[in-house]
């Protein structure tokens, strides 16, 4: 039997993973609230001010009033946007780093990219400040891209069945309290100042030096080591070390079975799983969960819920954004509490189709505020809606389900892929945003309704039903009636016949 004991190794091997899912977070969230005053001091760094003073300038700022020049909004849209660029390059590589040497070492190897990113940007005033945070910003992004995969990949290879939902459920809690720490901390009266501005940018390094310290003490993911490497005992060590002491003989089988399966398979590279027809379900499932989780519209909130607040007609919005953080956090509690008693899909359909509502309360709110000033209230409570529904599930679910989705042999490149197909998303979100709004005004959550109310339609037709289940039973209820395995699929190439893999393999070559 498996064990179903959580062990100290366990819980420290899955914080100190998560150290990576919270700079992840705090490096989306760090650059909204001083955005004013790092442009003020690009400015300067630009000497393009129109003669103020700095206390001038400063005072400009803090009032709201004052102008940016174009060079100044050209180099702060760089700062935000090539976070994402970065994201989007480096999620391509996770399923080689994840290989090279292992997930630990593979997590202790990125480090050094957090690590001079945070240097680079809490050391901006020595130099020029807009040229050291947009080289910070490009290389955390970096980092962000491999950690964003790394982490579920290891963190689901190492979860007892039971927990696996919950504990993957973790690396969405470790992003939002990292959104939630950049928010507090980058209050005025903390770090969000001309002063310590550097500081808040900078510390988002920080829990590298936490987790460099920190991984040398965690087990090797024991499935990487049997299934890629073949080193059954320290698989084996690695087990008991997770798991404490149990028979381990049924794991073992399961992994044994898998590196069967895998040899018969061969590598399966990016090229290869999108060519596939063999994967072509799961693969589908997969990225149309991330498509969903970012098309949902969260991000617009998070980005730009300041001025959403303002046009709801709420006074503090800085504070009502803190509360979005607050409601955020607490909803991703309830559903590492619930994902693997209610289930992946269930929890997935309650969250987009609540939020498909909500964004049409939300529009009503806003279409009728001019005519009821009580509006305000029933947009902001959509707005707190909406966030509480996405934490239930499709913000948390579809990072870990992807490890689930895929057996050993696919599951980098797919992870990888996911990833890319999250940040490219993220990245189209938050530049077309402002547009967009301009565009609908005030119906503009009108279309992330509409996508919600396809994407929960989706789900409910899709997406299978993966608690409770091993990785060999969820991969093969999309398998039903087929070939077990992608090598020893016989194709007609022209020339003869071919296994399907050794085409691709040529193709794409
Ligand atoms: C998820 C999304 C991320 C979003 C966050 C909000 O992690 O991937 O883009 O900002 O949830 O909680």
């Amino acid at each position: 039997m498996e064990s179903g004991k959580l062990t100290g190794t366990l819980a420290l091997a899955v914080f100190s993973a998560a150290l990576g899912s919270l700079q992840y977070g705090y490096s989306l969230g760090v650059i909204n609230a001083p955005q004013k005053v790092i442009e003020r001091h690009y400015e300067r760094s630009l000497e393009v001010h129109s003669g103020e003073s700095l206390e001038e300038s400063l005072e400009l700022t803090l009032n709201g009033t004052g102008t940016v020049h174009t060079s100044v909004v050209m180099y702060w849209s760089l700062s935000v946007s090539i976070f994402s660029i970065g994201g989007v390059v480096s999620s391509f590589l996770v399923g080689f780093v994840g290989d090279l040497r292992g997930r630990v070492k593979g997590m202790l190897m990125v480090n050094v990219l957090a690590i001079i990113a945070g240097l680079l940007m809490g050391l901006a005033k020595m130099w020029k400040a807009h040229l050291m945070v947009i080289a910070g910003r490009c290389v955390m992004g970096f980092y962000c891209g491999l950690s964003s995969g790394l982490v579920p990949m290891y963190i689901g290879e190492i979860a007892p069945m039971a927990y696996r939902g919950a504990l993957g459920t973790l690396h969405q809690l470790a992003i939002v309290t990292g959104i939630l720490l950049s928010q507090v901390l980058g209050l005025e009266f903390l770090l969000g100042n001309d002063y310590f501005w550097p500081v808040l940018l900078g510390l988002s390094g920080a829990p590298a030096v936490l987790q460099s310290l920190l991984l040398p003490l965690c087990p090797e993911s024991p499935r990487y080591l049997y299934i890629k490497r073949g080193m059954v005992e320290e698989a084996k060590k690695s087990l008991h070390r997770l798991k404490g002491e149990y028979n381990s003989s049924r794991d073992l089988e399961e992994m044994r079975k898998e590196k069967e399966e895998l040899e018969k398979e061969e590598k399966v590279s990016i090229a290869v799983l999108v060519r596939s027809s063999f994967y072509r379900q799961q693969l589908f499932v997969a990225l149309m969960m991330h498509l969903s989780q970012q098309f949902s519209g969260v991000n617009a909130i998070f980005y730009y819920s300041t001025a959403i607040f303002e046009t709801a007609g709420v006074t503090q919005p800085v504070y009502a954004t803190i509360g979005v953080g607050v409601i955020n956090t607490i909803f991703t509690m309830v559903s590492v509490a619930l994902v693997d008693r209610v289930g992946r899909r269930t929890l997935t359909l309650i969250g987009l189709g609540g939020m498909c509502i909500c964004a049409v309360v939300m529009t009503v709110g806003l279409v009728y505020l001019s005519v009821y000033s009580w509006m305000s209230y029933v947009s902001m409570s959509a707005i707190f809606l909406f966030v509480s529904f996405f934490e239930i599930g499709p913000g948390p679910i579809p990072w870990f389900i992807v490890a689930e989705l895929f057996s050993q042999g696919p599951r980098p490149a797919a992870i990888a892929l996911a990833g890319c197909t999250n940040w490219t998303s993220n990245f189209i979100i938050g530049m077309t945003f402002p547009y967009i709004q301009d565009l609908c005004g005030h119906y503009v959550f009108v279309l992330f309704a509409v996508l919600l109310f396809g994407f929960t339609v989706f789900t409910y037709a899709r997406v299978p039903e993966t608690k409770g289940k091993t990785f060999e039973e969820i991969a093969a209820s999309f398998h039903k009636g087929r070939k077990p395995t992608l090598g020893t699929r016989k194709i007609d190439t022209g020339t003869g016949t071919s296994t399907e893999l050794e085409q691709l393999k040529s193709d794409s070559q």
